[in-house]
């Protein structure tokens, strides 16, 4: 594999005062009618009205603070009425909420300003300059909110401009020292956010996230989810412009621990929630168990259980709450085996009544209310279970960001409309997720689009683990619901590049370089899983796949290492925990598993070489758990507990009670090899020579010598042979070819326990002077030493000139495979305006193509928007005129509704087309065949589907795809002409000519 691309950013020249993606409209230089924050040592005084929301009053003061932090400067910050205003002489800037603030109600009377834009609006805001906005005041800076979040999101909206990170506390991020500060005269504004309800779920929160807030939350005992740990998560929402929260649930009562948890939620702003398997707002199963009230049967301890949920609603119904209807079983387990409709129907009427009770209103379409389709839930719903119109409907991924299903056209005029509940971390089948950042921003992107194409924006909510250390995904998803017009597929990376340059102060063209670091991190990560890595997951043999992966991983740990040594010593924290500590603990866990495989290779291979790897692969075991302290005891141990979650040598789904490393293997450093001092390895076998290994040939003993066939378009242009030591005795070797075409790296080498190892590369010198079809040599490797006998080993090398037809175009065959990335296509021809598109940076190896826009078109088999490949092949497999065509497409789901499902057609050489549905349809209950285990679809990160074409001649093709849905999104193509070998990420890409 070649060096992968960086993923193309747009650098843009953006003023250092940003709000990421938001409009700017602060400065740290005077101009043309800008108002000063602070200038000249002195800061304009903020008025609030002494009326205003208990929650813009602190956020307010929040704001006043960051002022202090970034300039120095403390402004005052008072209570002020249009009668009495502090007459510092300064120019004020006034905070205020519509409805809520009778000194923005007197500024808006006596200023004329127009506010209609955001009267009655969720969420929204304005900010400007306004001239005599109350008796004696010259002018003044406004800030108004449409509502109480309005406000807030303009209070930190300014904030983040003047240089306070939303994670100046979460991950360290250092505020860059202005001596002035200047809003724009039009100052801020914002609208709506396009989704309604935007949050986080705190989940599965040990080992990291809940004894580090034992130790830092409490003197040692009690609860450690209380108000003082809530509080910095409730700041960080709103900073982020999020606003709703699932609180830890599995060691954590959120109403219970400590009774001021829901007031403090809303205090702040934060509308609370809980899971999907916790109906009424309370903590389910730990409130009832601790409660022990019993089963919980709804049949059997219907009274029982009615009491308690509706103590829930008592308890939450003063606070801003979005109450979880229906029910699940203990442990987010079914109901139970017959739980059936009525008896979940029967579960919401109650529970609309206890609403109706509590509320004191028959009338409880205001309240708002979610039901999860999850699991089993979701099968009900499908079958016709119905819910009241304005409960919205919260639809899940399938916990490995693959989302379910949408809102279907039919029902999109529910009032209480749709969401998405989605996963960045997770416990469960096939493996959980919860170690270090493994999803890809391009892949939320392509998911989360589809909800806002089709409606789904009620609530969007997602499962972050212990939140850190996933800090730049969650603020993504948070930001995407808030503006979703702002980010598309082709400005993901302008997000991570503002990212950095906004909390790591770097530049246009550093903060370029790191956005690919992060592409390339992700990617790898979510290629598969770190918990599901193993030795051989990468292919030790073919593709030089393993030691490519390593060599990627390591040239992305050298790029990280040089941006985080250029740092100032204040930034290096924050960027340590974006991009260096996942980019070297990925690294180093990667090349863990990989030296792992090599030495159990060597080791069957009687490879001496095999001990020197055994002690690299224990070292690499303990630089994991180097990085584990290195992040637990910066800044004084700040983040103590966030990365010992356990994550190598996982055995089934649940994570392993401790890290175990790989088994490595040693040969006897003493001894000398069976058969003889030097070992002959060439690549693309599992075989050593001389001497028996069951790779060698089918039989395992009595076998031939290796051979390697190579033609003019081979994507490495070379085969190696490895020559090593078979035991402690020094040898010296020579190669040397019988044909004069034969190139190779060296032909002569010394072999002894200090060097144990030497790659010979063999090429063609001159292809040109071979004739067509193969050419036949034969590699000899003889070993020299005092004390043991010659040893010949022979290669044979065959080298194929092979001849396109004359004007061709296309890809071209080598070793019997063609290898596509799907967007690298010959021809694209839209239809409809809908084309397919590339969405850069997404998945394992390139990118992958979609149709769009995703206006849920459907095209009859072979009429819809193609892209066509043309390749050329020499082979067929075994000459049976046959070839398989795999394509490689994004694990997702049929999510449209069962009666669109994913499908694209297929044709070769202008056939007719042949239909291919990657997901078959399957109930809802569960999840489709071939989607578990660890070799399915969300392990591989892939769907593979395989075509068989016969009766192909050798020559030109023409392979066309057609789409028939959205939504299909498809990676890389493989052709089978006789040649493939086992890899994970498939063949690297043929040569395009
Ligand atoms: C304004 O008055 C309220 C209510 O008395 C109080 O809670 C708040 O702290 C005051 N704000 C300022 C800035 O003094
Ligand atoms: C608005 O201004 C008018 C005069 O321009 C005054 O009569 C009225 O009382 C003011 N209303 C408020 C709420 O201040």
């Amino acid at each position: 594999m070649k060096c992968l691309p960086l993923v193309a950013v747009l650098s843009l020249a953006i003023p250092h005062a940003l709000g990421l993606g938001q409009e700017s409209c602060v400065s740290f230089r005077a101009s043309e009618g800008s108002f000063a924050v602070v200038s000249r040592g002195r800061a304009a005084p903020v008025l609030i009205a002494e009326e205003e929301w208990p929650g813009v009053q602190r956020a307010a003061a929040d704001f006043v603070a960051d002022i202090e932090r970034v300039t120095g400067v403390k402004p005052s910050f008072t209570n002020a009425t249009a009668e009495r205003t502090p007459s510092s002489g300064e120019l004020p800037i006034i905070v205020g909420t519509l409805g809520k603030s009778p000194l923005i109600d007197q500024v808006i009377n006596a200023t004329g300003l127009d506010v209609t834009n955001i009267t009655g609006k969720w969420e929204s805001y304005i900010s400007r300059r306004v001239d005599n906005p109350l008796p004696g005041v010259e002018a003044a800076y406004v800030i108004i909110g449409s509502d109480k979040r309005g406000s807030i999101y303009a209070l930190y909206e300014h904030s983040e401009q003047f240089g306070v990170s939303p994670w100046y506390w979460w991950a360290d991020v250092p505020s860059t020292r202005q001596s002035s500060v200047y809003v724009s005269a039009t100052g801020c504004s914002h609208g709506e956010p396009s989704v309604k309800y935007r949050g986080i779920f705190l989940n599965d929160e040990q080992p990291a996230l809940q004894n580090w807030a034992q130790e830092k939350f409490t003197n040692g005992t009690g609860p450690p989810f209380n108000h003082f740990f809530y509080a910095n998560v409730f700041e960080l929402i709103l900073r982020l412009r999020g606003n709703y929260l699932w609180p830890a649930m599995w060691s954590g009562m959120f109403g219970v621990d400590d009774p001021l948890n829901q007031f403090t939620a809303d205090y702040y702003g934060v509308v609370m929630g809980t899971s999907h398997q916790e109906p009424m707002m309370r903590s389910t199963p730990n409130e009832f168990s601790a409660l022990g009230l019993g089963k919980w049967d709804y049949v059997g301890n219907k009274d029982v259980i009615k009491k308690y949920l509706k103590e829930g609603v008592e308890r939450s119904k003063n606070f801003e709450s979005l109450y979880t209807m229906g029910m699940r079983g203990f442990g987010d387990l079914p109901l139970s085996e017959d739980t059936n409709i009525q008896l979940l129907q029967g579960v919401i009427a109650d529970q609309t009544q206890m609403l109706q009770e509590v509320y004191g209103t028959e009338d409880v379409s205001k309240i708002p209310q979610v039901w999860t389709l999850y699991k089993e839930v979701e099968d009900y719903y499908t079958r016709g279970l119905t819910v009241p119109d304005y409960v919205t409907l919260l639809w899940s991924d399938d916990n490995w960001g693959n989302i379910r299903g949408f809102l279907p056209p039919s029902e999109r005029n529910r009032t209480g409309g749709a969401g998405v509940y989605y996963h960045f971390d997770y416990v469960g089948d096939p493996r959980n997720f919860k170690w270090i950042i493994s999803t890809q921003l391009q892949k939320v992107y392509e998911q989360l689009s589809l909800a806002i194409a089709r409606q789904s924006t009620r609530l969007w909510i997602v499962n972050v683990g212990d939140l850190k250390p996933y800090e730049r995904e969650i603020e993504f998803f948070l930001g995407y619901g808030y503006d979703a017009s702002r980010w598309n597929h082709e400005n993901l990376g302008e997000f991570v590049s503002l990212q950095s340059q906004r909390d790591f102060d770097v530049n246009a063209a550093t903060a370029t370089t790191i956005t690919s670091i992060v592409a390339n991190l992700t990617r790898y990560n979510s290629r598969r899983k770190p918990e599901l890595w193993n030795a051989t997951v990468y292919s030790l043999a073919n593709y030089r796949e393993a030691e490519t992966a390593v060599a990627d991983w390591r040239t992305l740990e050298a790029a990280s290492t040089r941006i985080y040594n250029s740092l100032p010593n204040n930034y290096k924290p924050a960027y340590f925990q974006f991009v260096h500590h996942p980019v070297i603990a990925s690294a180093n866990l990667a090349a863990l598993y990989v030296t792992a495989g090599q030495n159990n290779m060597r080791a069957i291979q009687a490879r001496y070489s095999a001990n020197g790897l055994a002690e690299t692969a224990e070292r690499l075991f303990e630089v994991d758990y180097d990085y584990e302290l290195q992040y637990h005891r910066m800044l004084d141990g700040k983040w103590n507990h966030f990365m010992s979650q356990t994550h190598i040598g996982y055995d089934y789904w649940q994570q392993p009670m401790a890290n175990s490393m790989p088994p490595i293997s040693r040969v006897h450093a003493r001894k000398q090899a069976l058969a003889g001092i030097m070992r002959i390895v060439p690549e693309y076998t599992y075989g050593a020579w001389p001497g028996d290994n069951r790779h060698n040939c089918r039989d395992g003993y009595n076998c031939g010598d290796h051979t390697f066939h190579i033609n003019n378009y081979d994507v490495f242009g070379s085969r190696y042979v490895d020559v090593g030591a078979g035991g402690p005795n020094a040898f010296t070797f020579t190669v040397a070819s019988n044909a004069s075409w034969v190139r190779l790296s060296s032909t002569r080498g010394s072999i002894s326990t200090r060097n144990t190892e030497e790659r010979v590369y063999l090429s063609v010198a001159d292809w040109s002077q071979l004739h067509e079809g193969p050419n036949a040599a034969v590699v000899t490797f003889t070993s020299s030493s005092r004390d043991h006998p010659t040893l010949n080993v022979k290669v044979n090398f065959v080298a194929t000139k092979v001849s396109p037809p004359a004007g061709f175009k296309g890809f071209v065959e080598s070793q019997g495979v063609i290898s596509i990335e799907a967007a690298h296509a010959q021809r694209n021809t839209p239809v409809e305006g809908v084309t397919w598109t590339e969405l850069p940076g997404l998945g394992k190896t390139l990118s992958a193509i979609t149709p769009l826009p995703r206006n849920e078109q459907s095209f009859a088999i072979g009429t819809g928007p193609s892209v066509e490949y043309d390749f050329v092949n020499f082979n067929t497999i075994g000459g049976s005129g046959n070839l398989t065509i795999t394509f490689l497409l994004s694990p997702s789901l049929n999510a449209a509704t069962d009666e669109k499902p994913l499908a694209f057609g297929v044709s070769l050489d202008g056939a007719s087309p042949i239909r291919v549905q990657p997901v078959p349809a399957s109930s809802r209950r569960g999840d489709p065949p071939g989607w578990g285990t660890h070799n399915g679809w969300v392990a591989n990160a892939i769907n593979k589907q395989t075509l068989v074409f016969n009766n192909v001649k050798t020559g030109a093709h023409n392979l066309k795809i057609t789409m028939m849905e959205t939504a299909v999104v498809l990676q890389k193509i493989v052709i089978d002409a006789g040649g493939i070998m086992e890899s994970y990420l498939g063949p690297p890409e043929s040569r395009l000519v």
